[in-house]
């Protein structure tokens, strides 16, 4: 698999609203256009599995969201899996929340600061394997956020957009989460760097970079 690219950051379309795959195109292992769903698949396993404890994501889960990601006609899911995933025509698909998920990116992809400094609103203080103290957000914490979030966009949410956040946020946590005393929890300076700098965290890089 490639190497992901450590001085310059890749640009990533407006079109692609995923903050972990935007960062995979930012450090070059995905490109901002089309890939086939193979190699999705198996770039995000493969980072995955450099995150602490070497969290294993179900490979065929990820083929059949990307498979259904430009739409459920029949038509479109038989384009998709000829061509592949279009990385920057992700929204207004099937998976595309309209605004009920957290809000962190806006329609243009830009950082909503206010959005950020919320998620801390549901973090506490985490203490880490190596005993170092963050903000993060354990899976109740989590699960805490997801309703606040789904909450909020009463009248303009689809009762799936609840079900689609426990593919989002619970599986950052699994794929980036630290073990903390209190249990796995998701650092909030990791989310930032993720949203912001559209980077992994750097012990997930350096892995990623040590098994080429
Ligand atoms: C084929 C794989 C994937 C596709 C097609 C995909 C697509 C999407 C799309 C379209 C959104 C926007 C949803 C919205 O309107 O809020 C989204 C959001 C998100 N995705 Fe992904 N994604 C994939 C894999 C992943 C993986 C593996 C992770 C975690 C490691 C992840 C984490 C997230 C998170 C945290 C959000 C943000 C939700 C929010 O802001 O509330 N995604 N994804």
């Amino acid at each position: 698999m490639a190497r992901a690219r450590k001085a310059s950051s890749s640009p990533v379309s407006a079109g692609n609203p995923c903050p972990f795959l935007r960062a995979l195109v930012a450090q070059g292992l995905l490109a901002d256009g089309v890939e086939p769903l193979g190699k999705v698949t198996s770039t995000i396993v493969a980072v995955a599995r450099t995150g602490e404890g070497s969290p294993a994501l179900p490979a065929a889960a990820i083929w059949a969201i990307a498979l259904i990601a430009h739409g459920l006609n029949p038509l479109t899911m038989a384009r998709t899996k000829r061509e592949g995933l279009r990385l920057s025509g992700l929204r207004d698909g099937p998976l595309d929340k309209h605004g009920a998920g957290s809000g962190i990116l806006d329609a243009n992809g830009r950082v909503v600061a206010r959005e950020l400094a919320r998620l801390d609103e549901f973090a506490s203080e985490q203490i880490g394997s190596s005993g170092q103290s963050e903000r993060g957000l354990t899976l109740a914490q989590i699960r805490r956020y997801m309703d606040a979030n789904f909450e909020r966009a009463e009248g303009r949410r689809r009762a799936l957009d609840r079900k689609l956040m426990d593919g989002e946020w619970p599986v950052l946590l699994k794929v980036m989460g630290r073990d903390g005393s209190g249990g796995r929890y998701l650092s909030v300076a990791d989310v930032r760097t993720l949203v912001v700098d559209r980077e992994l965290p750097k012990r997930m890089t350096q892995a990623l970079a040590a098994t080429v």
